[in-house]
């Protein structure tokens, strides 16, 4: 298996390429810093990195250029920012270049991975695409409301996994939104109920168990699916 983790260099994506390479994976990373070393105690002949922010329609190009005509089995779109403080409508307080960027990164990031990379993963047997959402991406289960920047550009990264799945049902590609849970990493913070190793394995889980009868769905790290789109 060949598979390709955005925002690789920390977080939820660092323990992707662990785990993946620790099962025997070959694993392609993309990190903004590649300079930084960041898989430094991670080395291993099956793990290539390459510089990528997903914002840059040339980082996306020289990935695509990089890979070539490889094979790729699965892509997870994992890069994704929080956002700033002022998402709040209360008060004039809402920041909207701020929710424009978060949007460019996990949304449209996640679109021009995909379609960057669709041409490897046609090559691939897997045929897996995995957008790393959030369960404040959820309508249904939004009843507190604030960080409108983050949970849009969720919301539309939900979209995307469904609209995917549609479109790329005849070439045999699986496209799926995951909720990791709430996990201790940066952006989850040290209060999250989650380790990162604990959510990474069941995200792992829910992807190898995903089939095309799954595609569209949005995926959960402990349940079969999360509760409501
Ligand atoms: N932690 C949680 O509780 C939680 C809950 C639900 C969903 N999620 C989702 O899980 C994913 C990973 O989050 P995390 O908790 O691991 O967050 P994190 O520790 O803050 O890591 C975020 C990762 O995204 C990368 N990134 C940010 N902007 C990027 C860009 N423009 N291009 C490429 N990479 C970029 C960061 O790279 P740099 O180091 O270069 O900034 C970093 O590798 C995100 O999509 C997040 O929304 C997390």
């Amino acid at each position: 298996m060949r598979s390709f983790v955005t925002g690789a260099n920390r977080g939820i994506g660092k323990e992707l390429v662990r785990q993946l390479l620790a099962r025997g994976d070959e694993v392609e990373a993309g990190v903004r810093d590649p300079d930084s070393r960041p898989f430094a105690e991670l080395a291993s002949p099956r793990l290539r990195v390459h510089r990528l922010d997903v914002t840059s329609d040339r980082d996306v190009a020289a990935v695509a250029a990089a890979l070539g005509d490889a094979p790729l089995d699965l892509v997870i779109n994992n890069a994704g920012i929080y956002g700033g403080p002022r998402q709040s409508v209360a008060g004039g307080e809402f920041d909207f270049a701020d929710a424009a960027h978060t949007f460019d990164v996990n949304t449209l990031g996640a679109l021009r991975v995909s379609l960057a990379l669709l041409p490897n993963l046609r090559r691939g047997t897997g045929k897996k695409l995995a957008h790393i959402s959030s369960g404040m991406g959820s309508i249904g289960d939004n009843t507190s409301g604030g960080t409108l920047g983050y949970r849009m550009s969720k919301a539309a990264l939900n979209m995307l996994a469904r609209t995917l799945a549609v479109d790329l049902r005849a070439d045999g590609i699986i496209s799926v939104a995951i909720n990791p849970g709430w996990v201790k990493t940066s952006m989850g913070g040290p209060s999250a109920t989650t380790s990162v190793e604990d959510s990474v394995r069941g995200v792992l889980q829910a992807i190898d168990g995903a089939t095309l009868a799954d595609s569209g769905e949005f995926l959960d790290w402990r349940r079969p699916r999360f509760p409501s789109w």
